[in-house]
């Protein structure tokens, strides 16, 4: 089995591909696990992938509902832990987390938190996969071009912490890379060459990273190395999610509280997504429940144009 962690900043998910009579096959069907998570209080459903959040209460939750639950109490609330990983200007090791909490209760430092969420992914593939625990398999580990030595090694020490000890950690630009290529064959046999120059822009929630990539190709057998990378930027989907919100919130034309504004950020992001993943769709429907009583608040509708997400 050959297996692939994406520990993301907002996200984090586990591909593999299937070993068949024991070999991995010529052409490989990528497979992702569906992750059990806490999706809502005594709700655990399988998810494709587990969003990086950690929430501090009566248990420590990973996930959706870590992060629906985390953005309405922020002092207990773990979020964008692996930019705590590569920023040198803080002790990376030290229970800096959560940022939000008072002194006493920041419990957690950025490597417990990264080995609390790859531990999460190891439980589910070990309990989808008894005979071939995850101990003993081959994981890739991809994190980003820009991340320094340290962060590299602390996200090393994160997963042998999480029981990962058969470890490579490959860079994501070169996984969104190869990626591409996987899914464009085709495409790519044609239009790869020798020499040439390839800039891959990897938007995340939180960061973006920009890498560009030297392509090396000798006939069929194509490789590559990573020439430059940009700087970290602490800009993502995230924020176009909040400036949406924002222009949302603006035409209801009334200030929403806390758990109206969580509410509207989520479906913005779908909203969002489904826009620029479908050319074709012109808007997305907006509701907001009502505050308070039914008597008081009703529910508040607008819609999001495609202009205004583009
Ligand atoms: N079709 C789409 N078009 C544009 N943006 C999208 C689309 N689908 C998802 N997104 C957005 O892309 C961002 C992807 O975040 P993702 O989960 O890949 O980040 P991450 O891997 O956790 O972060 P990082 O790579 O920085 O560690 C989110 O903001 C999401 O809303
Ligand atoms: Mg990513």
């Amino acid at each position: 089995m050959n297996i692939g962690i994406d520990l993301g900043t907002t996200n984090s998910a586990l591909a593999y591909i299937p070993e068949l009579h024991g070999e991995l096959p010529d052409y490989p069907e990528i497979q992702v696990l569906q992750v059990p998570q806490y999706v809502a209080p005594g709700q655990i459903e399988p998810r494709r992938t587990l969003p990086s959040f950690l929430f501090l209460g009566d248990q420590t939750y990973v996930g959706a509902y870590a992060r629906e639950q985390g953005a309405l109490v922020p002092t207990k609330s773990v979020h964008s832990a692996k930019s705590w990983l590569s920023n040198p200007e803080v002790d990376r090791t030290a229970k800096i987390l959560p940022w939000d909490a008072q002194e006493g209760g920041r419990v957690l430092s950025p490597v417990d938190v990264s080995t609390a969420i790859l531990s999460n992914l190891r439980d589910a593939w070990n309990q989808a996969h008894p005979n071939a625990p995850l101990g003993s398999q081959d994981v890739v580990l991809t994190v980003p071009a820009s991340f320094d030595e340290e962060a590299r090694e602390l996200t090393v020490q994160a997963a042998h912490a999480a029981g990962i000890e058969k470890l490579t950690l490959v860079e994501e630009p070169a996984a969104a890379f190869y990626s591409w290529i996987a899914n464009h064959l085709a495409q790519s046999q044609k239009s790869l060459f020798d020499g040439q120059l390839v800039l891959v822009c990897d938007v995340g929630g939180g960061t973006s990273d920009f890498t560009l990539i030297r392509v090396h190709r000798d006939g069929d057998r194509i490789e590559f190395t990573r020439t430059a990378v940009g700087k970290h930027l602490l800009l993502g989907g995230d924020n176009l999610d909040l400036t949406l919100a924002w222009l949302v919130e603006s035409k209801l034309g009334t200030q929403l509280s806390i758990r109206q504004r969580t509410a509207l950020r989520r479906q913005c992001a779908a909203a969002k997504e489904r826009m620029l993943a479908d050319p074709k769709l012109k808007s997305v429907e907006i509701t907001v429940l009502g505050a308070g009583s039914s008597l008081v608040g009703g529910t508040l509708k607008t819609e999001i144009t495609r202009e205004e997400a583009l």
